[in-house]
């Protein structure tokens, strides 16, 4: 059967805006920002996203494009040993989307319980085992989502999700900007304290957000690559990046806001979706409705982000071993729910832990942090040091002197900023 492909460029980038923007951007990067200087992060924010989160993106793309297959044969194509890294990436991506799954979950139910008018705690709601219906539920949302295909699932779930979470948000961010603890609540989250620039901490934050907020690394945009014609990449990626960027700083210019008008001190971790901003919805006007607005669009952002996730095992399957798409998502879902199950016992009555913190705290600093990291690394030294260089110039456009820097770039700049971030993340465990 020949390839998918998808049916537009506006599908494929859509449906890339769906793999970066998640809770990545909606609660992550809000507080992320107001511990790290407010708007005075956002320069290595910037810094980290232009100058080594795209062109990571590009060499993704530029992979997946070139060799038109996912990860793991990609990378056996590029050199046959590379196979073993290529399942190494899937195996992390399928680790994350393991504790995705169960803070989508939460989102889900979140949602439902504004819907019906009846928020519940958090507290309450993890001392039960209700969460695990909700992971099964979201679970298989994103099954059958990627089970349609290319195009039927994964691009149409973006094509109507990203537009209706742009409508929502827009709405929130007019909502909160008109409210009484609008100026103190921007305040908070946007007013530049610059000397925090001089702290090598902020900046490791920042890479972190920048590498985690556009799903690169992993093998996603690889995989969408390989389902793309020829594209001018530089300026899709730029596309997609651009709009992970306003979603995420729009996302803070409606929560904390929000947060003050109720009288709140604006958490960071969790605490600030789960806990903060569900009591702030109980304490302002035409909180039910807004509730259950901001948690639909938390759900279509993390859905969609998790579809992508899961195309990855998917398509290496399906590539690698020849297994139809209806038996490789039904084979990977099972898998995720399995690899998923401890994070979600964990907030739940039975409060599963490991070394002294709950499952998923550990699969978010494991998985999602340094896996990620790693996962990273190795897509940049795959790309840029093995794969034939006038290949990835065919697909850059050329080799004129910006594509020559850009593949600098790739093989210094990327791999020394990974490989600083991944020490400093070993670190701020420890502190
Ligand atoms: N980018 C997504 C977010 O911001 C999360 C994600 C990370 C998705 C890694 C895929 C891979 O929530």
């Amino acid at each position: 059967m020949a390839r998918e492909e998808w049916s537009s460029t506006l599908g494929f980038i859509l449906a890339s805006i769906g793999s970066a923007v998640g809770i990545g951007n909606i609660w992550r990067f809000p507080y992320i920002v107001g511990a790290n200087g407010g708007g005075a992060f956002l320069i290595p924010f910037l810094i980290a996203v232009c100058l080594f989160g795209l062109p990571l993106m590009v060499l993704e793309l530029a992979i997946g494009r070139s060799t038109g297959t996912s990860v793991v044969s990609a990378f056996g194509s590029i050199r046959q040993r590379f196979t073993a890294a290529g399942l190494l990436i899937v195996a992390i991506v399928s680790l994350i989307l393991g504790y995705y799954l169960v803070i989508a979950s939460w989102v889900l139910a979140y949602a439902l319980f504004f819907v019906i008018g009846r928020p519940v705690e958090f507290g309450a709601f993890t001392d039960s085992y209700l969460p695990l219906a909700f992971f099964l539920l979201s679970g298989l949302a994103v099954y059958v989502t990627v089970r349609s295909g290319v195009r039927e699932g994964i691009e149409r779930a973006s094509r109507y999700l990203i537009p209706v979470l742009l409508v929502i948000l827009l709405f929130l961010v007019a909502f909160s900007l008109t409210e009484p603890g609008a100026v103190e609540g921007i305040g908070f989250y946007l007013s530049p304290d610059f000397s925090r620039l001089t702290d090598p901490a902020v900046w490791i934050a920042a890479f972190g957000q920048a590498f985690f907020s556009l799903s690169v690394g992993m093998g996603i945009l690889l995989t969408f690559g390989s389902y793309l014609k020829r594209e001018a990449l530089f300026r899709n990626a730029a596309i997609i990046a651009g709009a992970d960027i306003l979603i995420a700083v729009l996302a803070g210019l409606a929560i904390f806001p929000l947060v003050f008008t109720a009288g709140l001190d604006p958490a960071a971790g969790v605490n600030l979706v789960f806990i903060t901003l569900p009591t702030a919805f109980t304490e302002i006007r035409y909180g039910m409705l807004l509730g259950a607005l901001f948690f639909l669009m938390l759900f279509a952002a993390a859905l969609t982000s998790a579809v992508s996730m899961l195309e990855v095992p998917v398509a290496a399957l399906m590539d690698s071993y020849g297994y139809p798409r209806k038996r490789a998502t039904l084979l990977v879902f099972a898998a995720i729910m399995l690899l998923g199950l401890p994070s979600a016992l964990s907030y739940t009555a039975l409060n599963l832990e490991a070394f002294g913190m709950p499952f998923l705290d550990l699969a978010d600093y494991a998985f999602g942090t340094i896996g990620l990291i790693v996962a990273g690394l190795i897509v940049s030294v795959v790309g840029g040091w093995f794969m034939n260089r006038t290949r990835i110039y065919e697909e850059i456009g050329g080799c004129g002197w910006q594509q020559r820097a850009y593949m600098a770039l790739i093989r210094y700049g990327v791999p020394a900023i990974l490989l600083i971030t991944l020490i400093g993340s070993f670190f701020r465990v420890g502190g």
